[in-house]
């Protein structure tokens, strides 16, 4: 069977380039392994899918080359995919740092997708391996399907229980490109047994502001048993680097609240205190790291300051991530070097593209994945 492209990969970059390509004439093939498309975004955002962010822009994503995600951003923003779900009468709304969620369910985007492709007359074949790819006088053959255009859609390996590979890489290095090593990111990081203490307080969570060197994160924090978790770490952990510091802020203003409190309640203790701006939990662990056993008014200055201190700047080591059986996505993945930005086709070898999770762009948690599987999917779709 002769088609003009060969998309592998029914996940939302290899959807969206598809029906952009059959839409325009084009002659698609998409072939997936699992038994339905866009597993990931039936799962995502808690069932009703972040599909976007209104705040998208370049410096929200990680890449090697952090100017690579600017052509296909712009020229597929996230006001365009808006605009593709309010044609289909999908409801939606702002939940909180410009990410926008549907009102009804995620499954509402998949038919959206599934709906565009059908319009582009797109044949999609699920349940179907990929197996060895052929690549003989400038055409690329899988199973019997033959095209002069490949399009590499199959993800990062982050939750193989939905079927996620490392086939991308595969097939990348097949081709001679080169991989940035992938590692899982917007995930939690774990704790060593120097920290029991705060895995005592599992599931306590409150708003923090998280730092990884230079990058800071205000978001709320979990506390597992595990470790870390809650939407600041997972940020953060997408820059976090083996052997790194986390530094979490829980009271910005710690030293003048530790002084007030000390001059309202002197006969308090300082569990008394944090609890008026922690929870009860948290506050019991913190004054027992802190180890002051006296009465508010009792204490000095200087050790009030280095209560505060803790209070500004806890400190942790991660022994390490939960890797990708909890990562939200996978960080690295084929070279940007190795590919156009403007339509995402491989520089050395005509005809073959890479698009979505599968390339090193990786977003922040809020929609600015979905955002850069749709913007990659449509410049490779329209360049097919
Ligand atoms: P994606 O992984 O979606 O699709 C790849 C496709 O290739 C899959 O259909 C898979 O079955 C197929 N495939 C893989 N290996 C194959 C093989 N060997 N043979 C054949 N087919 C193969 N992002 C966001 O912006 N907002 C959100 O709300 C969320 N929420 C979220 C929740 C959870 C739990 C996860 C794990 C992830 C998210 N994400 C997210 C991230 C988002 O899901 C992700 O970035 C995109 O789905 C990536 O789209 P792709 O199309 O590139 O890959």
């Amino acid at each position: 069977m002769d088609y003009d492209a060969i998309i592998l990969g029914a996940g939302g970059a290899g959807l969206l380039a598809a029906a952009t390509a059959g839409q325009a004439g084009a002659r698609i093939l998409l072939i997936d392994h699992a038994d339905r498309p866009g597993k990931k975004i039936l799962i995502s955002g808690g069932g009703r899918c972040n599909f976007t962010n209104r705040e998208t822009e370049p410096a929200c994503f990680l890449s090697e080359n952090p100017h690579f995600a600017k052509s296909a951003l712009s020229r597929y923003s996230q006001w365009d995919f808006l605009a593709l779900v309010e044609e289909h009468g999908i409801a939606w709304h702002e939940k909180t740092l410009g990410q926008l969620f549907c009102d009804g369910s995620a499954r509402q985007i998949v038919e959206m997708l599934v709906g565009e492709c059908q319009r582009g007359g797109v044949e999609i074949r699920l349940s179907t391996q990929i197996g060895e790819i052929g690549h003989a006088d400038g055409r690329f053959r899988v199973g019997n399907a033959i095209a002069p255009q490949l399009v590499i859609a199959t993800g990062g390996p982050s939750i193989p229980k939905m079927g996620a590979t490392g086939k991308a890489y595969e097939i990348a290095r097949r081709f001679d490109l080169n991989v940035v090593t992938p590692r899982p990111a917007l995930v939690p990081l774990t704790l060593g047994p120097d920290e029991m203490l705060f895995r005592e307080i599992s599931g306590v969570a409150c708003p923090v502001v998280a730092r990884v060197v230079d990058r800071a994160f205000e978001e709320a924090a979990l506390f597992t048993h595990k470790g870390l978790s809650g939407p600041a770490i997972l940020q953060i952990s997408s820059y976090w680097k083996p052997g790194e510091t986390v530094a979490l802020t829980l009271v910005a203003d710690a030293a003048e609240m530790l002084r007030g409190a000390r001059r309202r309640m002197p006969r308090a203790y300082l569990k008394a205190a944090l609890a008026e701006r922690l929870p009860n939990r948290l506050a019991e662990a913190l004054a027992a790291r802190i180890g002051i056993a006296k009465e508010l008014g009792n204490i000095a200055d200087a050790e009030l300051d280095r209560a505060a201190e803790t209070l500004t700047r806890l400190t942790f080591r991660p022994t390490g991530t939960e890797g990708y059986a909890k990562a939200e996505v996978t960080a690295g993945g084929i070279d940007t070097a190795e590919l156009s930005s403007k339509t995402m086709a491989a520089r050395r070898v005509p005809g073959l593209y890479a698009i979505g999770e599968a390339v090193d762009v990786t977003g922040w948690l809020g929609g600015y994945n979905f955002q850069w599987a749709w913007s990659s999917g449509v410049a490779a779709g329209r360049a097919i």
